[in-house]
């Protein structure tokens, strides 16, 4: 793992440096949320409520990060959240980014909306992969992606449940942004002007596979999608799902199931019910949305819920390894990280991804000096001042 002074110190020093390298529409479309950005306000305020005891003169010279997580043993308490078009942040992104999670020994999860194929990712980048699941109305569609994941070698399935409809991103329509990219009148400036990604990343693209396009979709349902994005979204419509559909999936998929997007506590334990051997406490980041609540003012609600029923992921907001440390502090198992991750990839590719693992890495480091805990199961509520109240409901 490489810490890289090329790429700053910390997550908004990457932010900085991916403004100024990607075009303007596609900085958004990571950067923004739905709407107005209430729910990226609250996933930010929620970390700024709780704070942590410092605990001195507690010998904590040897310090560990490693975790055991659906029973494989990782040294740190992340991993890297799926978020479709990474690859168009870096020529083949999701590959540079599973490489880097590799090398750190962490689970990378692939999107259903990446840009590279499951296939390729298998097989030039290695470590532990998970693959992330949008379930669509039509069953068998859902089905012929798992069975290719499983075939490629992924052992573990995160169904991501929380983009019942079409999130509403005006920045989006306003910046021309679609996949596949589309040159219009809005957005050509936009490329020109931004000239080292649009041969780094653009350019390599056209030289090899032609436009980027979303790889794992069958071809089919990419075509209505790509037809009218503002209509449809990024991705495909499944407001008839309901938890049968989960439980079926359940019965289908023997690997580790993990169901992500939940925020309330009777939906964590519907999942638990429907057999999920994890969950991921996440509002999407505040992409689907809009007045979400924080992720982390759930989540002691629903560690109170489930119990050790299932393992608890947190993911929504993680800026620096002291929001991990938080998250960690009011019961998440492991934490997912999104944009931090995606800036490292912007900048740099597998070194800027390796650097963003890097920095959270040194900061949980730090803050676990701090709070006296040498290990990651001394990291309790007893170490936030003021944790919040589990509520129900
Ligand atoms: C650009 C982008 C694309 C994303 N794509 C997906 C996706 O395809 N599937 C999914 O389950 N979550 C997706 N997410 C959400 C992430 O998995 C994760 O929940 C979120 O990024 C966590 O918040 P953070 O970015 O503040 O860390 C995406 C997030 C971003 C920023």
């Amino acid at each position: 793992m490489s810490f890289d002074s090329r790429f700053g110190y910390n997550f908004d020093d990457l932010r900085d440096l991916a403004k100024k390298r990607l075009p303007k529409g596609l900085f958004e479309f990571v950067d923004r949320g739905a709407e107005d950005g209430a729910a990226i306000r609250n996933n930010h305020d929620a970390f700024g409520r709780i704070s942590l005891y410092p605990r001195p003169l507690r010998d904590v010279s040897k310090r560990s990060q490693a975790i055991t997580l659906f029973g494989r043993t990782q040294p740190l308490p992340f991993c890297l959240a799926p978020t479709g078009a990474a690859g168009l942040l870096w020529y083949q992104g999701e590959v540079a980014t599973a490489r880097a999670a590799a090398q750190a020994g962490i689970p990378y999860a692939m999107s259903t909306g990446s840009i590279t194929s499951i296939e390729k990712v298998a097989e030039q980048a290695g470590g532990e992969l998970w693959f992330q699941l949008y379930l669509f109305p039509d069953r068998a569609m859902s089905m012929q992606l798992v069975q290719r994941a499983k075939a490629a070698g992924y052992r573990t399935l995160v169904v991501t449940i929380d983009t019942t409809v079409s999130p509403n991103r005006e920045h989006n329509y306003r910046n021309g942004f679609n996949i596949p990219l589309k040159l219009t009148r809005r957005n050509v400036w936009d490329v020109m002007t931004h000239p080292r990604w649009g041969a780094g990343v653009i350019g390599r693209y056209l030289a090899t596979s032609g436009m980027p396009r979303f790889d794992n979709l069958p071809d089919a349902l990419r075509r209505s999608m790509a037809a009218d994005q503002r209509k449809t979204g990024l991705m495909p419509k499944n407001d008839s799902l309901t938890w049968d559909d989960l439980k079926q999936l359940r019965d289908l998929w023997e690997g580790t199931l993990i169901v992500k997007g939940i925020v309330h506590p009777d939906d964590a334990c519907e999942a638990v019910r429907c057999g999920a051997d994890g969950i991921v406490v996440s509002n999407h980041g505040g992409r689907v949305l809009d007045n979400a609540p924080a992720t982390l003012d759930a989540l002691p609600a629903i560690v109170d819920a489930v119990g050790d029923r299932t393992t608890v992921l947190f993911d929504s907001g993680i800026r620096r390894g002291s929001d991990i440390v938080k998250a960690l502090a009011l019961g998440a198992d492991a934490v997912l990280v999104g944009r931090a991750a995606m800036w490292g990839t912007a900048v740099g590719g597998e070194a800027g991804a390796a650097h963003a693992i890097s920095m959270l890495r040194d900061e949980v480091d730090r803050v676990m000096g701090f709070i006296g805990c040498a290990r990651i199961d001394q990291i309790s509520r007893a170490s936030c001042f003021r944790p919040p109240v589990a509520r129900v409901g």
